[in-house]
C-alpha cells in the first residue's frame, strides 16, 4: 500500500492523459475497453494486446512485473477519491470520463469482488458489508462523498460524467457523447463494432478484458466471476425489506442537496 501511494503521488500527468474516474465496480472495465477500442480505431488484435489492466493502467496500483508503460496518448483509470488526485492532472488540464452506478448494485458488486479478490479483508456477513459500506468503511472510502466530490469538479478540468444505468440502457448514445467530448469522429459502422465488442457477453469471454489473467489466488472467479452479471436492479434479488428501507433513509441524508440523479432499474 505504501508503494502504490508513492508511487501514485511522484506520479507526473501529461496533457494529452485520458483519465477514467470510478468509484469501485461502477464500469471501469466496460469503460476502457470502449476506450481501447476507440483509441486503437476498433482493431481488436491491439486491444487483444495485453489484459485490461496494462492497456489502461490503474494509477494507484502497481506491482512487480506488471507492464504500465504506455505510450501517449495515455489512458489511465483511478479509483481514487477526488481530493487524492496528484495536482498535476489538474494543473495538465487532463480530460477525465467519470462513471457513476447506483449506490446498491454496486454494494452487491462490491461485496462480491470483496469476496474473490483476495487483497481485501473478509467481507464478513452481507448485512455487515451492506453497513460498512454506508459508513465508508470499505476500499476507496465513501461511495457518496466520491460520486459527489467529482461531479462537482468543474473549471479547471473537462469532465464528463456517464452512468452505468445509460451504458447499459443505450451504449451507443453514451460512446457518441465520448466521442464528442474527445472531439473526434468516427464512422457509423465502427461505433457499431465497438458496440458489438464491448458488450457484457463479449467482454466476459474476452481473457483480455475479463481479469482471468490474474492467478487463482489473488482473484478466485470460481467464488464470483469478475464478469459477474452485469445487469441494472441485481440489489432487488439482495436487498432485504428492512436492509432497502434503512439504506433510502441514509442515502436521503446523505445525497441531499445533491442533483446526481441516479435509477435503481431500468
Ligand atoms: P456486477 O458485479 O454487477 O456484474 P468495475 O470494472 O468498475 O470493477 O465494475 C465491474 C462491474 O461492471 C461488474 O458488475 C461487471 O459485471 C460489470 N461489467 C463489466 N463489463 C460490463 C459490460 N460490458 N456490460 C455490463 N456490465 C459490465
Amino acid at each position: 500500500l505504501l508503494i502504490s501511494f508513492l508511487w501514485f503521488s511522484i506520479f507526473q500527468a501529461w496533457p494529452d492523459d485520458l483519465l477514467i474516474s470510478t468509484y469501485p465496480k461502477s464500469g471501469t472495465t466496460w469503460v476502457a475497453e470502449i476506450m481501447e477500442m476507440i483509441y486503437q480505431d476498433g482493431n481488436l488484435e491491439k486491444c487483444q494486446r495485453a489484459p485490461t489492466y496494462e492497456r489502461v493502467p490503474i494509477l494507484e496500483l502497481k506491482w512487480p512485473g506488471l507492464s504500465t508503460e504506455t505510450p501517449a496518448p495515455r489512458l489511465i483509470r483511478t479509483h481514487l477519491q477526488l481530493a487524492l488526485l496528484p495536482q498535476s492532472f489538474l494543473d495538465q488540464k487532463v480530460k477525465v470520463i467519470y462513471v457513476a452506478r447506483n449506490a446498491k448494485d454496486v454494494a452487491v458488486s462490491y461485496y462480491n469482488f470483496y469476496k474473490m479478490a483476495k487483497g481485501h479483508p473478509e467481507p464478513g456477513t452481507w448485512d455487515n458489508f451492506l453497513e460498512k459500506f454506508m459508513d465508508g468503511q470499505v476500499s476507496f472510502g465513501s461511495w457518496y462523498q466520491h460520486v459527489q466530490k467529482w461531479g462537482e469538479l468543474d473549471g479547471p478540468i473537462n469532465l464528463l460524467y456517464l452512468f452505468y444505468e445509460d451504458l447499459k440502457e443505450n451504449r451507443k448514445r453514451e460512446i457518441r457523447k465520448i466521442l464528442e467530448f474527445l472531439g473526434r469522429s468516427l464512422s457509423e459502422e465502427m461505433v457499431d463494432h465497438i458496440v458489438q465488442h464491448t458488450s457484457f457477453k463479449e467482454m466476459k469471454k474476452n481473457p483480455m478484458a475479463n481479469y482471468t489473467t490474474i492467478p487463482i489466488e489473488i482473484m478466485d472467479q470460481n467464488i464470483s466471476p469478475f464478469m459477474r452479471k452485469g445487469i441494472v436492479g441485481d440489489w432487488k434479488s439482495v436487498f432485504t425489506v428492512a436492509q432497502n428501507e434503512h439504506f433510502d433513509a441514509h442515502y436521503a441524508k446523505k445525497m441531499a442537496g445533491c442533483k446526481l440523479k441516479f435509477r435503481w432499474q431500468l
